[in-house]
């Protein structure tokens, strides 16, 4: 039983805190098992995490929101990447395929309200998925923004839109800087989105994803034109401790 007072997370983040990823990973299997998984969008550190995972026999399921506007070029990864580990990884698809959206919501709605498009389209699927588990492991790395620089090695958060629903979050790689997670995945032959060998250094959907320039932040191509920087994942689920 793990405890739920903000002492006892404390006392077990600091432990988690002073093992390497790996073993960060192997806990979540012992504790949690199947009920644990990982969303993965297929950049780098979610492709690190999944791989440390697998080499230290933590066989953690790995699911992905599939909003039908994902780039051709992560479709591919995505087939690549159950070649390479061997495993298949499930695809969670919105209520609403592209089409009905245009008709229900109205044309092109990442232009119009790109919130209603996340929310829509990641969101709830998301929601819908973290209902049947304990435990939701992440890429997120604290370096990538100034809203993530505080991120937990693990967290205990709940749903906004309903408290009663609480569970754990574990961002194992949170810690790793992206030329280490880059080093991990050039040295291992790991496949990667091709994508980010052309200025793409946070990979979305197609329509709200831009590559940046030198100097530019990590995330500075998602969702130019508007004040968004959160497709919603993170900020749905507020970290309770
Ligand atoms: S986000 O704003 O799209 O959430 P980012 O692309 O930086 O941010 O991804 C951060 C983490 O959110 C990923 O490592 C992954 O755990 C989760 N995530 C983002 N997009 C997806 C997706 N399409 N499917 C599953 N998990 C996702």
């Amino acid at each position: 039983m793990l405890p739920s007072d903000p002492a006892g997370i404390q006392t077990l983040n600091a432990k988690l805190a002073s093992l390497d990823a790996s073993a960060r990973l192997r806990w979540a299997w012992d504790t949690f098992g199947a009920r644990a998984a990982f969303g993965t969008s297929f950049q780098g550190a979610g492709i690190v995490a999944i791989d440390l995972a697998l080499k230290a026999g933590a066989r953690l399921p790995v699911f992905t929101l599939d909003t039908g506007l994902l780039f051709p070029e992560t479709y591919a990864l995505k087939s690549k990447l159950e070649q390479h580990w061997g495993i298949a990884i499930e695809s969670l698809v919105p209520d609403l395929t592209v089409e009905q959206q245009n008709e229900a919501l109205g044309p092109e709605l990442w232009k119009s309200d790109p919130d209603l498009c996340c929310n829509t389209r990641k969101v709830v699927p998301l929601r819908a998925k973290l209902q049947n588990l304990d435990c939701w492991i992440t890429g997120v790395r604290r370096e990538q923004s100034s809203v993530r620089a505080d991120t937990g090695i693990l967290e205990h958060v709940e749903d906004e839109t309903n408290p009663g629903h609480s569970l754990w979050k574990l961002n194992p790689v949170t810690d790793w800087s992206r030329d280490r997670i880059w080093d991990y995945i050039r040295s291992g032959n790991l496949p990667y989105n091709p994508l980010q060998d052309r200025g793409y250094r946070s990979i979305g959907c197609i329509h709200c994803t831009r590559p940046v320039g030198e100097g530019e932040d990590e995330r500075a191509g998602r969702w130019t034109g508007f004040n968004k920087t959160e497709c919603g994942l993170h900020t749905a689920f507020r970290r309770k401790s």
